[in-house]
């Protein structure tokens, strides 16, 4: 694959990513229009100069897919195939990354042996492949934790259905199962399977849990599968995909944020009414969660303060779990000084003024009337800070009507510098679901981002945020 192809590959990823039509991105990325004919034109390769102006607008496009200079050379990557048909496009895929310079270890499973040989992908690792996990030669040494511990990353290309609900139920009953649960480095699954299979509720509970639990995915596509006349969701991720991916995992651009202290709220609030009830709201905290994960990946401290959720700490991250809203505000003001205070958690606005010391009796009486008093807003209270105000204050709107232009009032009203702005009216099926639309708002205007799950969004904000952050950055 020539770099023009390498490079063509990246602007697929990143129109993929942003949403941006490839005939905005040609009109907008390039100014001399006959560049775009170079870049068309097959078999040669794309001036220096086109690729640079490219390159440029995607960097400040903020686009996740922006070439990653280091790439996977040099890379331990271990890649698992599954046992699927698009197992074929694995071997593309090793062939890629060992022509950059990675030294890729395969391990197969049973069933992907019914489909690749071992000695394929072994011609193409230029190494053993590994299949059993009872491997006289390699057990007495704990052969799958040693094979875990050595890769820098780990792609399992392709991930069926049967795996992935493996791995989110822990399971280590073969080699591939066992490595991916010892496993110490970034993960990168690309499923394929059946459509029918992909958008069943079981596959989707995999993989929320899999997402949950930190673990990057890489499509699956649209199009055309396997069997004759099916078509939808579940065709593996192209191998350049897969390898813009892993290498955007693997690149120094992960660790944007080293050396920085972020604090993100997250999750509900709750405000006792008496020691058995509460007021709280419907926020499942997986947004802030996955911002506090993504920062902690970019090489940033972080301090998440959380309201009750029902999600697993992050790993790496410092959480403090708190209840109420001034409790929040307490801890988030203990946790400065910080470079970028992200303020996700859906506070509650009101209090019981006057929280019942005892569990209030039902009687014969009228139904008790709640006093409320107003809490106090963390986001406008730090937003405000003379001293020890972090660089960048992200505030969120959840908003049902009149999205964008709320949002502005609030960014303005608060003090801060952006707001994250989303729909969460009841269609939107944001509140406690896996994807987001959001919108950025600053002083400068409005970025719409497209519709993508959470934990994207969180890589994307801490893309944008590293940018900010940066000396010439806004
Ligand atoms: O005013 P509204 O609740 O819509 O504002 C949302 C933003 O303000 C979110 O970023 C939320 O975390 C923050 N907020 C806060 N303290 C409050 C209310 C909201 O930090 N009491």
């Amino acid at each position: 694959m020539s770099l023009r192809d390498d490079f063509l590959a990246e602007i697929e990823v990143f129109l993929k990513a942003t949403g941006m039509s490839a005939t905005r991105f040609g009109r907008e990325a390039v100014a001399d229009p006959r560049l775009v004919f170079d870049l068309r034109s097959k078999g040669r390769a794309p001036s220096a100069r086109l690729m640079d102006q490219v390159a440029r607008f995607m960097a400040e496009r903020g686009g996740t897919a922006v070439p990653a200079p280091a790439g996977v050379g040099g890379k331990g990557v271990l890649l698992v195939i599954g046992g699927g048909i698009a197992a074929y496009k694995s071997l593309d895929l090793i062939r890629r990354l060992s022509e950059r310079g990675a030294a890729v270890t395969a391990v197969m499973t049973d069933a992907a042996q019914e489909f690749v040989t071992p000695l394929s992908v072994g011609a193409l690792t230029a190494s053993r492949v590994f299949t059993g996990l009872f491997d006289r030669d390699d057990e007495h040494d704990v052969g799958h934790i040693r094979l875990a511990r050595a890769a820098d990353v780990i792609v399992v290309a392709p991930a069926t259905a049967d795996l992935l609900a493996k791995m989110a139920g822990g399971h280590a009953d073969d080699l591939a199962t066992a490595i991916l649960l010892a496993a110490g480095a970034p993960v990168l699954v690309a499923p394929a399977m059946n459509p029918k299979m992909w958008a069943h509720p079981a596959t989707r509970r995999n993989v929320e849990a899999l997402r949950r639990d930190g673990i990057h995915f890489v499509g699956p596509n649209a199009g055309e599968m396997a069997e004759a006349g099916e078509a939808g969701i579940g065709r593996m991720a192209e191998p350049h995909e897969i390898l813009a991916t892993a290498q955007r995992l693997l690149s120094p651009a992960t660790r944007l944020l080293a050396g920085r202290h972020v604090i993100v709220t997250s999750g509900p609030t709750r405000e006792p009414i008496d020691p058995v009830r509460y007021l709280a709201n419907r926020s499942s905290g997986r947004q802030g969660h996955a911002i506090a994960a993504a920062a902690a990946a970019a090489g940033a401290r972080v301090t998440l303060v959380s309201g009750p959720v029902a999600l697993a700490d992050p790993p790496m991250v410092t959480v403090v779990h708190v209840e109420t809203a001034r409790d929040m505000l307490a801890a988030v003001e203990a946790a400065l000084p910080a470079d970028v205070a992200v303020m996700a958690a859906a506070v509650a606005d009101w209090r019981v003024a006057e929280t019942a010391a005892a569990k209030i009796k039902k009687g014969g009486g009228a139904p008790p009337t709640l006093a409320l008093s107003e809490n106090p807003d963390i986001l406008a209270t730090i937003a405000r800070r003379k001293a020890s105000r972090p660089a960048l204050v992200v505030g969120f709107a959840a908003e049902t009507d009149d999205l964008i232009h709320n949002a502005r009032d609030k960014l303005k009203a608060k003090g801060a510098d952006w707001i994250l702005a989303n729909d969460v009216s009841a269609g939107s099926g944001v509140m406690g679901g896996e994807e987001n639309t959001v919108h950025l708002i600053s002083r400068d205007g409005v970025e719409d981002w497209p519709r993508l799950p959470k934990t994207e969004v969180a890589e994307r904000l801490v893309g944008r945020i590293a940018r900010a952050l940066a000396p010439s950055g806004k």
